[in-house]
């Protein structure tokens, strides 16, 4: 193998990690940075929470089973949260909603998307879930202004309305408003990727091997190209 095939596969191996992070920005309106982290156990459960709490009320993960829950060593859910969950439903049920298609049209006049994928499916990813969240116009008194203003859905006008909408009123209920909106973005990025940590561990070994055998590919052409001149 030439070195030049070498720099060349460093350089894509390279270009794979960063068009990850490129592909985040871009687009619209700028958006906040969301501050997760796929390997904080406690932020998990907080988002997986808020998911079947609040958004499980309209939307389904369905590609997420109640047993699949406690396969994760990152999430860690106990069989007994996972039997608080899933009431009636089978181990083997997704996390799917009440909420019938019908009744949403009729409510929403849109049947909310299944956010299984939401995260890679959506531009900015878990950025945008948590600027969508955090991004609604209230007027301070509650109420919700028709049609659902929110500066980051494209069009603005959105057909959810504020899930969080009893959060935001002061400084105390922001903080919380910013943290459930955080929480349950990370679980939905862990929830559509939930190998990446392991994945990314991999990366930085591939790197670093590339790496080192450059080096030495390199130190072995010095040795053997030294007498020629
Ligand atoms: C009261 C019902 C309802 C609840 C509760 C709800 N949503 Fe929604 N959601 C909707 C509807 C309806 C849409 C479709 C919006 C549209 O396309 O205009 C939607 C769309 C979305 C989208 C996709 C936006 C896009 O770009 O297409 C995301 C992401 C989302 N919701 C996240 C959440 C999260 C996270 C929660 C919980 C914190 C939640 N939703 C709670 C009804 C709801």
């Amino acid at each position: 193998m030439k070195l030049n095939t070498i720099l060349l596969s460093l350089a894509a191996a390279g270009m794979m990690f960063t068009s990850h992070v490129a592909l985040a920005s871009g687009g619209g309106v700028a958006l906040k940075h969301a501050s997760i982290d796929v390997v904080d156990r406690d932020q998990l459960l907080r988002g997986l929470t808020v998911f079947t709490d609040v958004c499980m009320g309209c939307h389904s993960a369905k590609y997420v089973t109640y047993k699949g829950l406690m396969d994760y060593p990152e999430l860690g859910v106990s069989r007994e949260l996972v039997d608080e969950l899933r009431g009636e439903n089978p181990l083997s049920s997704g996390l799917v909603t009440d909420l019938s298609p019908e009744d949403a049209i009729e409510s929403y006049g849109k049947v909310p998307p299944d956010l299984s994928l939401v995260v890679p499916g959506r531009r900015g990813g878990a950025d945008y879930v948590y600027s969508l969240l955090t991004g609604y116009a209230h007027d301070h008194d509650g109420k919700i202004p028709e049609g659902n203003y929110n500066t980051y859905f494209p069009g603005h006008s959105i057909a959810m309305p504020d899930p969080l909408a009893w959060l935001d009123h002061d400084a105390e209920e922001t903080v919380e408003l910013e943290q459930q909106a955080n929480d349950v973005s990370a679980f939905l990025a862990f929830i559509a990727d939930p190998h990446q940590n392991e994945r990314r561990a991999m990366g930085k070994y591939v790197i670093g091997f590339l790496i080192l055998l450059t080096l030495v590919l390199f130190l072995l052409k010095k040795e053997i190209w030294k007498d020629v001149h």
